[in-house]
């Protein structure tokens, strides 16, 4: 039997499936254990289930010498410093494969809700200021035969083109490398440079890791070279948006809006942000659908279990 921490309760029964082989603490919010609290409790742990708001960093490490495995509950590793645990002889895992639907479904909520303004619509209706059907209350932008640039055609990235195309949406998009002729000719996508992709697009989407070669890549400049009266919608990571920016953006009439689902310094949203009606916010929901989230929680578990069983854990990336 191993003793496995668990930051938060997971979907699903997959709790029950791990307290079933081995002895299991659960953080008690919602939103993880926290810095402090995991620093302060991971000392006798053989396992971990990491948020992706847990750091998995040396100091972590450190603090735990019998940390065999840690499987992050997300898809994107940007809180785990691979190159440390691999140091220390740490197994860590992911959850890919799972969440593209998910995340590419919300991608599309938030392109909808910006551009024929449901938020305001909403606001207004419960308001009671909706002065009734007018030729030019609430006029939005035409998404049918809009171009949508999309940085990054990874799993998530694919996924959005495919419900895009079904929008009637031309597409291009961004990645350090084309992707086979025949994903690109099945999607209807064409790569293109970054920059052309911000210059050309109505709608600019990313779906890009967080990395040195991300963070900020949406910074003041490069917005300001998006087409004016475009769309920007980030549903990867807080990190590669400046926040202000977007703000600059969207408050200047530069960009007709933004739909945001991930924060830098979350869950603080910059108050410009929440203040600027033609942002539509969500709270980093993108894999949340319940059989997304069972999904993750059963390769976590599983990772943890084929472990301690001796044997290779599938997603494993360190
Ligand atoms: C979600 O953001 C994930 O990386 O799984």
């Amino acid at each position: 039997m191993g003793r496995v921490l668990v930051s938060a309760p997971l979907a699903g029964d997959e709790g029950a499936r791990l307290s079933a082989e081995h002895e299991v603490t659960v953080g008690p919010g919602p939103a993880g254990l926290g810095k402090a609290a995991l620093l302060g409790q991971i000392g006798p742990y053989e396992g971990l289930i990491a948020l992706l708001t847990d750091r998995i960093d040396d100091e972590l490490l450190r603090a735990a010498p019998r940390l065999r495995v840690v499987a992050n509950h997300a898809v994107g590793l940007d809180n785990v410093d691979l190159a440390a645990c691999r140091a220390r002889g740490v197994i860590v895992t992911h959850t890919p494969g799972v969440l593209a639907d998910a995340t590419a479904d919300l991608t599309m909520a938030l392109l909808l809700a910006v551009s024929r303004r449901v938020v305001e619509a909403d606001r207004g209706a419960r308001a009671g200021t909706w002065p009734g059907w007018a030729p030019t209350f609430l006029l939005g932008k035409r998404v049918t035969g809009a171009t949508l640039g999309l940085v990054g055609l990874g799993a998530t990235g694919q996924a959005v083109a495919r419900r895009a195309r079904g929008f009637g949406m031309r597409l291009l998009y961004a990645a350090p490398r084309p992707r086979p002729a025949d994903l690109e000719a099945e999607l209807g996508v064409r790569h293109v440079s970054l920059d052309e992709l911000v210059t050309e697009s109505d709608v600019v989407s990313l779906h890009c890791p967080l990395n040195d070669g991300t963070r900020r890549l949406f910074d003041g400049p490069r917005i300001g070279r998006m087409k004016a009266g475009s769309i920007l919608l980030n549903t990867a990571r807080g990190g590669c948006v400046d926040a202000d920016a977007v703000a600059d953006a969207v408050a200047s009439g530069h960009l007709f809006g933004a739909g945001l689902d991930v924060f830098e310094d979350a869950p603080r949203i910059p108050a410009r942000l929440v203040t600027e009606g033609r942002v539509v916010l969500t709270t980093h929901l993108g894999s949340a659908d319940e059989p997304t989230r069972a999904a993750m929680g059963r390769l976590c578990v599983d990772a943890i279990l084929a472990v301690f069983a001796g044997e290779e854990p599938r997603c494993r990336v360190a």
